[in-house]
């Protein structure tokens, strides 16, 4: 692999800033959040009321925990444009989630919240080791979702040339990838092993595409993968992190250099971990759920948004700013079985070191009886599909499982293809347990 560093003179100075310089911008932008909030949406201003807060109240940083969360159910109610601080007419821009979990929320941006997007994906871009000039498959879906459109905005600013393909239809991914001899490509993980299929399918060697580095995010996925992925494509892996209802893609990303965790572009997003049981900040280092602010935000401003990421906060190394550790899970996503508590990012920690399965799996949820039962549905990988391969990687895997996470599940292993696959964020979890 390619040294993709960055060189230092391209960087914004704000990311090798001094702490204090980091922590003046931030306190400033903070005031300015909260009364923009507070002045703008009725939503903010009932909200701080019902707490007894005011945005004079804050005069240091730590100040922000008197404020009150903000939750999913806050911009469902207050669906389409309530939470806007800004009159519909300023709005140049709508996202919105896809709404699987029920009603869909919406975002907005006006253009000044555009370009700053635009200059932390830049920002994302660049510290995964790309650089003006260079060409991007953009893989991530296009549309209401933030991913495709949200990059494409980085990828300009920084002065890329894109290649806004979006998700899906693979074999033309490949043919693409082949043709245009891009860089890099930024996709889901679980997408880019489809693509990495793909290669297989059509005899060619992914080892030898042209790409440098891949950008993956907008679902979880660990350590193991990334060096499976790196292995495969003989390619950088880094993560990208970030969620609609605080811009989208680029909140934090990894630096290509140091692959440690995702700094956070904290002079846009304020970070603080909490306690999610009782919703008390915790220290620097310590786990817990992900609560973001918006600095500059005009058209959404956001306060104390509660993602149900976790995650920890951790000193920043190759920028000044802050890491986040990668995300463990969704507290959503958390299967308690029997009384353990089991995330996905576990189950694929496991898989990931058995030789003879694919990278694919799905969890499968069900209660025969009184007991809630786990079935990991996973797939051989290519030449390994013989029944005694399978039976043995089954077991293998069976056994880990129970060994590291301490649950018994069954582990199914299909033909190559099997699981299903997916062209944007990948279904981990199919709950099959009646509903109560
Ligand atoms: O997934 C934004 C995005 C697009 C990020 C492309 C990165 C790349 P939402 O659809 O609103 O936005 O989903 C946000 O996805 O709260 C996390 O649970 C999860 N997520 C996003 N990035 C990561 C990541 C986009 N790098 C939700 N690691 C978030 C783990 C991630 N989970």
């Amino acid at each position: 692999m390619k040294d993709l560093t960055p060189r230092k003179e391209d960087l914004n100075p704000i990311e090798i800033a001094s702490r204090d310089e980091i922590g003046a911008l931030q306190l400033k932008r903070l005031k300015w959040s909260l009364k923009h909030a507070y002045d703008n949406v009725p939503f903010y201003k009932a909200s701080f009321d019902a707490a007894g807060v005011h945005p004079d109240d804050l005069t240091t940083l730590s100040d922000l925990a008197k404020f009150p969360f903000t939750v999913k159910q806050d911009l469902r109610d207050n669906y389409p444009f309530g939470m806007f601080a800004v009159p519909r007419d300023q709005i140049a821009r709508i996202h919105a989630s896809s709404g699987t979990t029920g009603q869909p929320t919406v975002v907005g941006y006006t253009q000044t919240d555009l370009n700053v997007w635009g200059e932390v994906v830049a920002r994302s871009l660049r510290a995964s080791g790309l650089r003006p000039g260079d060409l991007l498959h953009n893989a991530y879906g296009y549309g209401l979702f933030t991913g495709g459109l949200g990059i494409h905005l980085g990828a300009d600013s920084l002065g890329l040339t894109t290649v806004p393909i979006s998700g899906g239809m693979t074999q033309r991914q490949v043919r693409l990838i082949e043709d245009f001899q891009p860089k890099g490509i930024t996709v889901t993980p679980s997408y880019a092993l489809s693509i990495l299929d793909e290669y297989a399918a059509q005899g060619l060697d992914p080892r030898q595409s042209p790409l440098e580095v891949g950008i993956f995010g907008a679902e979880p996925w660990t350590n193991a993968m990334r060096l499976e992925i790196e292995e495969a494509f003989d390619m950088h892996a880094v993560d990208i992190y970030g969620l609609s209802e605080v811009m989208g893609p680029g909140v934090a990303n990894e630096c290509v250099e140091t692959k440690d965790g995702l700094h956070i572009w904290e002079d846009h997003f304020y970070p603080e971990i909490i306690n999610p049981e009782t919703g008390e900040p915790v220290a620097d280092g310590e786990q817990g759920e992900l609560v973001f602010t918006s600095l500059s935000k005009e058209a959404f401003p956001i306060i104390r948004y509660r993602t149900r990421d976790l995650t920890r906060l951790l000193p920043g190394t190759a920028r000044s700013m802050r890491r986040m550790e990668k995300i463990t899970g969704r507290s959503d996503d958390m299967i308690i079985l029997r009384g353990v508590n089991v995330f996905p990012t576990q189950i694929e920690e496991q898989l990931m070191t058995v030789k003879g399965l694919a990278a694919h799996f799905q969890i499968e949820l069900s209660r025969p009886g009184r007991m809630d039962k786990m079935r990991i549905l996973t797939e051989a990988a290519e030449g390994f599909s013989g029944n005694d391969d399978r039976v043995h990687a089954a077991a293998e895997l069976a056994h880990k499982i129970k060994s590291t996470v301490g649950i018994s599940v069954k582990v199914d292993v299909s033909d190559p293809g099997g699981v299903e696959r997916s062209q944007g964020k990948a279904v981990r979890i199919l709950d099959k347990r009646p509903k109560t």
